[in-house]
């Protein structure tokens, strides 16, 4: 199948203002297949959304590109002037919702507005009414009402409000989108709602491939296709996602599955325990295991650091093999079992009362 997305060595660095270079986009590469969604996990600082915002092809101050190509739909955007980025690229080839998008809305203007101006900052040459009822029909989509269109953002609940942005951002039919943590805001309803929208508009064509990012791993399970782990500005491991959230196999994605409770099937009952230490410095830029320092292996570590393969579309980045690593975790689960720090009944706990949250009012 034809990748839309082809990210090829990028790397891209913030300058700040004592000149130093935070390199936190270091020599990545991957593809997104058509059709296909995508997960990016990591803690917060690894360069999720520097990626996200590099892959756009879009720079300005403090971010820079360094290196490497970005291919979308098989046109070479990688050396396009920013004008040229922002009047042929953004919102058609890749659309991109920031972090944190849905507190950012205007709050002295009408919904309406924002379609109105994304649609004539692309030359559309839809009358206003035109332009109305697509965005009638879009919201219609999305779950939203059409008095929404004619709102301030203030007067829209969490969930409204994210769905809006998320409808302005897709008006013109981007092939890439890229949400950015588009859930953590919201309560456990609220998100399973915004992710089921976001497969609808990927269903119906709206949107041909998507970039889904969270630093929660395990949210990931049956919301994407594939799931990357990153750290450090480094992609780590990537993989399908379910073998990624029930078998991670580099320290980083297992310790990323271990530290967090989400509240799906077969998540239960493992066992709860948190990375210690934080992601390095990126002003550094280490050489060799940029997780090392955090790593429970360190003492035992040895061969060669590289992408390993481990079945098809399988590759982490670590030096001890698979058969080792699978080793290593049964027999930790096997001694966490038996002297658990968190009892499995308090995780059973607490996924039940995430669960019996009310669903969204409008
Ligand atoms: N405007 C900026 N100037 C300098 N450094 C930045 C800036 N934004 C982010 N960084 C650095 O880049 C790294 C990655 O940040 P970011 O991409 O926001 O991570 P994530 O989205 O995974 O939380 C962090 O170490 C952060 O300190
Ligand atoms: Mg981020």
């Amino acid at each position: 199948m034809a990748a839309i997305l082809e990210v090829k060595n990028l790397t891209t660095y913030y300058k700040t203002r004592m000149n130093e270079r935070i390199c936190s986009v270091d020599n990545v590469s991957f593809s997104l297949e058509d059709g296909k969604s995508l997960g990016i996990a990591g803690e917060s600082g690894c360069g999720k959304s520097t990626l996200a915002m590099s892959v756009m092809g879009y720079y300005f101050p403090p971010l820079y590109y360094d290196s490497g190509t970005i291919i979308i739909d098989g046109k070479d955007i990688t050396s396009l002037k920013p004008d040229v980025i922002r009047q042929t690229v953004l919102g058609t080839d890749i659309a991109y919702i920031p972090q944190a998008a849905m507190n950012a809305l205007n709050p002295t203007r009408k919904i309406m507005r924002f379609i109105e101006d994304v649609l004539r900052a692309h030359g559309s040459a839809l009358t206003k009414k035109e332009m109305r009822d697509l965005a009638e029909d879009r919201f219609g989509i999305l779950n939203l009402p059409p008095k929404v269109l004619d709102q301030y953002a203030v007067e829209l609940s969490g969930g409204m409000k994210q769905r809006t942005v998320i409808a302005i951002s897709t008006i013109l039919n981007p092939k890439v989108l890229i949400a950015d943590e588009p859930s953590s805001a919201l309560d456990v309803s609220s998100q399973k709602i915004v992710i089921k929208l976001l497969h609808d508009l990927m269903e119906k064509g709206f949107v041909r491939a998507m970039l889904f990012i969270t630093h929660e791993l395990p949210l990931l399970f049956n919301v994407t296709d594939d799931i990357m782990v990153m750290y450090a500005g480094e992609i780590v491991e990537r993989g399908a996602a379910r073998e990624m959230v029930f078998d991670p196999l580099m320290p980083y994605s297992k310790g990323l599955m271990n530290s967090i409770i989400v509240p799906e099937e077969g998540t239960r009952g493992h066992v709860l325990q948190a990375i210690p230490g934080a992601p390095p410095n990126l002003k550094i830029r280490p050489e060799g295991c940029r997780f090392s320092e955090r790593c429970q292996y360190l003492k035992i570590c040895e061969g060669t650091l590289n992408d390993k393969k481990a079945g098809p579309g399988r590759i982490y980045r670590c030096r001890l093999g698979e058969a080792k690593l699978r080793e290593l975790y049964r027999k930790q689960e096997a001694e966490a079992k038996k002297f658990p720090l968190i009892s499995h009944t308090y995780v059973d706990e607490a996924i039940a009362s995430v669960e019996t949250k009310g669903e969204e009012r409008p």
